[in-house]
């Protein structure tokens, strides 16, 4: 059986990436070869040799000391677009529509040489990837437990609810929520409170809260963010064995 997870978020710039690689880094310490999948990347730059990395998976590769050969990292990132605009419409612009067979296929080929494949989507549950279809459409394909990311503060819960409610309606098992301080600016009793109403109005374990981390930014080494994520969410192990280990 092929062992994954999907994480996705409320929202674009939740912390989908971050989470990503927290998560790959606490498999990756339990002996698992854990592998990050972006299937759709958008907002991409391209370098002067031509190639359009993906800015995600190659941030998360860096964090977890991976160079993979092109065959893995062309799986691991099947498109990329330039336009920082929702998949579907970076697409069009670019000529190039996403066939989602593709990305399944590139995902049983990535999952077979590994033992777990964490596959994160781009911006929300109902962000289209082409004109008739959604991520929700690739999750149901994938079928995997999925992570949602969210904001930790205020307008978390409405965002968080309704994402759960859709995809259970589709059928998915949702592993968890991680919450996500994304700035300085808190209120601690309304962190404390959405843990409270998403485990009981949203029937969801909440894995934790990854903190604010000021000196984060694009320049940040990737040694100290692997660091500093392996030392955050400590719990975030037993939830990734529950899921990834064989
Ligand atoms: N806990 C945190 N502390 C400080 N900065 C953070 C934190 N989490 C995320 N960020 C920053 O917020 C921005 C968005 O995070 P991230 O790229 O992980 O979001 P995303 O959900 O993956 O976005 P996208 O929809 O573009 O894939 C990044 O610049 C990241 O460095
Ligand atoms: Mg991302």
């Amino acid at each position: 059986m092929k062992h994954g997870l999907a994480v996705i978020g409320t929202d674009t710039g939740v912390g989908k990436t971050l989470i990503t690689a927290r998560l790959c880094l606490a498999a990756r310490q339990l002996g698992i070869d854990c592998v990050p999948m972006k299937p759709v990347q958008t907002g991409a730059h391209r370098m002067p040799d031509g190639r359009l990395p993906s800015p995600d998976l190659e941030w998360i590769l860096a964090v977890l000391g991976l160079n993979p050969l092109s065959e893995d990292r062309n799986r691991m990132n099947p498109y990329t677009f330039e336009m920082a605009a929702s998949p579907h419409l970076a697409a069009e612009m670019s000529g190039e529509i996403p066939d989602r067979r593709r990305i399944l296929e590139a995902y049983d080929e990535l999952s077979a040489g590994h033992d777990a494949t964490i596959v994160e989507g781009a911006g929300g549950l109902m962000v289209p990837f082409g004109r008739d279809w959604m991520l929700a459409d690739l999750l149901v394909d994938l079928n995997l437990p999925v992570v949602v990311v969210a904001r930790a503060g205020l307008g978390t819960l409405n965002h968080t609810l309704l994402t759960l409610e859709a995809i259970r309606t589709r059928g998915l098992t949702v592993a968890g929520v991680i919450l996500n301080q994304l700035s300085s600016n808190r209120m601690e009793v309304i962190e404390t409170d959405n843990v409270r109403v998403l485990q009981e109005l949203g029937d969801v374990p909440v894995w934790g809260t990854m903190p604010y981390w000021d000196d984060l930014d694009d320049k940040t080494e990737p040694d100290i963010v692997r660091r500093w994520l392996m030392s955050q969410i400590p719990e975030l192990s037993r939830q990734v064995s529950l899921y990834l280990l064989k």
